[in-house]
């Protein structure tokens, strides 16, 4: 596979979105090709599955409808955005891949590990990301942070600490074990924060 597929990970509040603006300013500035994605949505298909996903009104979803909703609109992206740009060899950067779902359905909601890792195989049609940047955060720091901002709590968002803390803490574990992880402690400035991630980025990059 031609490309570098890079994703960004972390409890909501984490300071992702900055991140990835930085990056993707670098990238442009140097001109070299990439594409910024999120998930879930990314696709037409993707976006109509994050209004069900993300909407505060569907209290009464289960876990495996939010589980197999998470994987559909995954499926969706893979196969229709990322893996063509990479194929052209771009720099895929993705705001979230499977490893929220690890953290989100496995490690918060209790779901069983090993059916997510192979749906997420299956989702991701076998695909891994080259990089993935772990913006990790204690869960009291990212609520502040989600409360200085004007927009309003989604329905994952609104599940409250201890469920974040349980995100948090999957992250973590799951880090452990993959040296595609890059833990980064997001409690430092954007600069520091980002200092790192360029670094990283442009040891493969700017080869
Ligand atoms: P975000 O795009 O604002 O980060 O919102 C997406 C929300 O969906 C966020 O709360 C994390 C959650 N999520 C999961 O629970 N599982 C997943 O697999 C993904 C991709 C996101």
């Amino acid at each position: 596979m031609k490309g570098l597929f890079v994703t960004f990970e972390g409890i909501d509040g984490c300071g992702k979105t900055t991140q990835i603006e930085l990056l993707s300013k670098d990238l442009r500035e140097a001109g070299i090709p990439y594409v910024l994605i999120r998930e879930p949505g990314g696709t037409v298909i993707g976006e109509k599955i994050r209004t069900i996903l993300l909407d505060k009104a569907n209290t009464g979803m289960d876990e495996r409808t939010e589980l197999l909703l998470y994987e559909a609109a995954r499926a969706q992206i893979v196969k229709e955005k990322i893996l063509p740009e990479l194929e052209e060899g771009k720099v895929v950067i993705c705001d979230r891949f499977f490893d929220s779902t690890v953290a989100y359905q496995g490690y918060a909601r209790g779901l069983n590990l090993e059916d997510i890792d192979f749906l997420n195989n299956w989702s991701a049609a076998g695909i891994k990301p080259d990089i993935t940047f772990l913006l990790d955060l204690d869960e009291k720091t990212a609520y502040e942070r989600r409360h200085g901002r004007s927009d309003e709590e989604d329905r994952l968002e609104a599940e409250g600490l201890s469920f974040m803390k349980k995100v948090r803490d999957g992250y973590l574990a799951r880090s452990k074990n993959e040296p595609r992880f890059k833990v980064i402690d997001a409690t430092q400035t954007p600069e520091q924060i980002y200092q790192q991630i360029r670094e990283t980025v442009w040891e493969v990059v700017g080869k």
